[in-house]
């Protein structure tokens, strides 16, 4: 049972991601039922309310956006259709690959569909480019990917919260790890050109250079576009670097980790990275070429904890895959936001969601329990993972706690 049931067996998400086959914008009920109006006339009442969720329906993270969505519904089928005791209408409507795509949507949720709060983005550049709107709107964003990093720093406010991370936490826990790893050899860094891959970097820079680490070369390749890396890593193969530090997820993590095998990097230079390179239907689809690939994340199939234990299980069952990072950030978004609706008496507004979400406790999470900083971001720890076989397919096993 689990992910190796999918080995040999692309998924057509991961076919259309791969192929970088766009799909034009599109908003879909994604839960029965016609439209619901509160007593204000905004999207929750006693009974009922409509949630929005903001989620790539194509392009290189399309399949990210699937397994969140799968985390959200697993959560809340598991609650017989409800949060806080009110059913739950969903909405989504597609982010895109930016937020060309992700403002009208959003714009949409909150104006036309009237929401009482959104959950989902996948992309750094779209939080960044949404998150005023709901300031403005006072209409709570639970954020279920998107690292940027000033959206629970500088830009904190009563409407945005994450569940996921911060893009430079998972690298920064990384670096000191790396560093002792590579001993004084210099790393190659290479990342996607938009707000996480900058960030990812800095996190990593930061914490590998202060336990002695050296940057041998850095390099961003352009977001979306990147099919071919041949160039790139002739580059790595000439720079003299003892090792490689990247960020890529979805589909670029793909062709990233599978050309670097193909270009006989993979026998030469140890590749590390946030967890994303080799997470979800990504690992199904670069097979031999992830093996051995360490890594760091919030999160891995195999925690020992009883929380975990029965989601993986349910979500085994449920979709025939293992669980993702995606998968559990959005189970824990609808956690959240039962939590903060268990408690509001009446009819529901923005207002009163954003007020309660800051009176959320611990989350018992299948990640291990974690709660809400000053600044809405989950504290929670870091695992070293490695690229092992689990029966015919691939696993991330983890390997131990990382310090940071
Ligand atoms: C981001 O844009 O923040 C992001 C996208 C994919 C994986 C991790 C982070």
């Amino acid at each position: 049972m689990g992910r190796q049931m999918r080995v040999g067996r692309l998924r057509p998400r991961w076919i259309l991601a791969l192929a970088g086959l766009a799909a034009a914008t599109m908003t879909v009920a994604a839960c029965g039922g016609s439209a619901v109006r509160g007593g204000g006339g905004g999207g929750g009442d006693q009974e009922t309310v409509k949630l929005g969720v903001l989620l790539p329906l194509s392009g290189v993270y399309a399949p990210l956006g699937e397994d969140m969505q799968q985390g959200l519904r697993l959560y809340i089928d598991e609650h017989g259709g409800k949060l806080g005791g009110r059913r739950v209408e969903l909405v989504t409507a597609d982010e895109g690959e930016g937020p060309q795509t992700a403002v009208p949507a959003a714009k949409k949720l909150i104006q036309q569909d009237r929401v009482v709060a959104v959950t989902g983005v996948v992309s750094s550049a779209v939080a960044l480019g949404v998150r005023d709107l709901f300031t403005e709107s006072k209409i709570p964003l639970v954020i279920s990917n998107a690292g940027a990093d000033e959206i629970t720093g500088e830009a904190s406010s009563d409407y945005l919260w994450r569940t996921s991370f911060a893009n430079t936490e998972p690298n920064a826990a990384f670096g000191p790890y790396v560093a002792d790893q590579v001993k004084g050899g210099g790393v190659y860094v290479i990342a996607a050109d938009y707000a996480a891959g900058k960030e990812a970097m800095g996190g990593f820079k930061e914490t590998f250079e202060a336990a002695g680490g050296k940057v041998a070369d850095e390099r961003y390749t352009p977001f979306g576009e990147t099919q071919d890396f041949q160039p790139y890593l002739n580059a790595i193969q000439r720079s003299g670097a003892e090792a490689v530090y990247c960020f890529y997820a979805g589909a670029e993590a793909v062709a990233f980790v599978k050309q670097y095998e193909e270009f006989g990097l993979a026998d030469e230079l140890p590749l590390y990275s946030a967890g994303f390179l080799t997470e979800g239907g990504a690992l199904d689809a670069q097979g031999d070429a992830a093996l051995g690939i360490r890594t760091s994340l919030n999160y891995a199939p195999d925690l020992d904890n009883p929380a975990n234990e029965r989601f993986r299980a349910a979500y085994q069952n449920r979709f025939e895959e293992e669980p993702t990072t995606y998968a559990v950030a959005s189970y824990d978004a609808a956690a959240v936001l039962d939590q903060a609706l268990t408690s509001i008496d009446g009819d529901v507004t923005g207002e009163q969601i954003a007020a309660a979400l800051g009176e959320v406790g611990e989350v018992d999470s299948p990640r291990g329990t974690w709660r809400f900083s000053e600044t809405h971001n989950p504290v929670q720890k870091y695992y070293l993972r490695e690229v092992r076989k689990q029966g015919a397919g691939f696993t991330n096993a983890t390997v131990r706690e990382l310090e940071g």
